[in-house]
């Protein structure tokens, strides 16, 4: 059974096709309007989320599919302690594919492993996002036109950012990328993350000063400091407001700079930035649930639950 765990389960070549069915659904969304009548998706987030969650619901109903939704982990038999396994198999007799959100690492991948229905990794902990990176490279795609030769920063908390793993897991398999690696001392990048770098001789630097670098950047992709990961108090406070994107720096980046965030955003882009055509976070948003559509789509299909899929209009 084909699950989505980690961004690197799909191909280049997948990737450029849920980009196409994702742009077909954009520019026809009458044609999948009922591909997925009397299917049935069910959200498990055991993890706060808005987007993801709303997202995926969104996405569902837009195929004409239905929606079953544990939406905390509070309501859920998690409470009385079920195990992930446990919860799959159930989730299995109900639903035809299921969306997980989870935070410990590895729990997705659990659940697949026992589930008898396609599972999706929503967020595992401080480990990868890899639907949250098809709604990136969705974006990259439209902004740029490209997913080769460019120059990414990432700024913010690189060690529990698990977007920012899986879009460096992503973006390292086109040519030509360079990465820019903004954090403080404490929040650098996993070596588990650089390690991929190393190996394909990918060029990055670190540095934990977003002002030396912006004006070098076609991508700046900021993160929120997570919060909910830090063992204090103390630690997090310190470091929460590291990086605050505000117009004043924005004068020292490129016209052409895409500011990218797969939110919720605190206080590390000012709201002042809404407006400034570089600011692409919204963006983001909505195509998170083009691409989500795009995904349950392949992967029912993949299962032999959806017989046939609407003929793309875009070769
Ligand atoms: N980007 C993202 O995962 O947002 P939520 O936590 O609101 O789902």
């Amino acid at each position: 059974m084909r699950s989505l765990i980690d961004i690197l389960d799909l191909s280049t070549e997948e990737l450029r096709e849920l980009i196409e069915t994702a742009e077909d659904i954009i520019a026809d969304p009458e044609k999948y309007a009922e591909v997925c009548r009397h299917k049935k998706l069910a959200t498990l987030f055991f993890e706060p989320s808005t987007r993801t969650r709303l997202s995926f619901e969104a996405a569902m109903y837009e195929l004409g599919g239905n929606v079953l939704s544990v939406s905390s982990a509070n309501s859920s038999s998690a409470a009385k302690g079920e195990s992930v396994a446990d919860t799959a198999k159930t989730v299995s007799c109900y639903a035809d594919i299921i969306a997980m959100r989870h935070p410990k690492e590895g729990a997705a991948f659990v659940a697949a492993a026992n589930a008898s229905i396609p599972v999706i990794n929503a967020g595992d902990g401080g480990h990868l996002h890899p639907t949250q990176t098809l709604a990136d490279l969705l974006t990259i795609w439209r902004e740029k036109g490209r997913f080769t030769d460019l120059t990414i920063g990432l700024c913010g908390d690189l060690k529990f950012g698990r977007t920012v793993h899986s879009l460096i897991s992503a973006m390292s398999r086109y040519e030509g990328n360079r990465f820019v690696l903004i954090s403080p001392e404490e929040l650098k990048v996993p070596s588990y993350v650089k390690s991929v770098l190393k190996e394909k001789n990918i060029p990055y630097e670190q540095t934990s000063d977003l002002m030396e670098v912006i004006g070098d950047l076609d991508i700046l992709y900021m993160t929120r400091v997570q919060r909910e990961r830090f063992f204090n108090e103390e630690d997090y406070l310190r470091l929460k407001d590291s990086y605050i994107l505000t117009p004043d720096k924005m004068r020292s980046a490129r016209e052409d700079l895409s500011v990218m965030h797969p939110l919720p955003r605190v206080n590390e882009i000012s709201v002042a930035i809404d407006d400034d055509p570089r600011a692409c976070y919204f963006k983001q948003v909505k195509n998170g649930k083009y691409m989500r559509m795009a995904l349950i789509l392949k992967l029912l299909y993949e299962a032999g639950t959806l017989k046939t899929l609407p003929e793309r209009s875009r070769a």
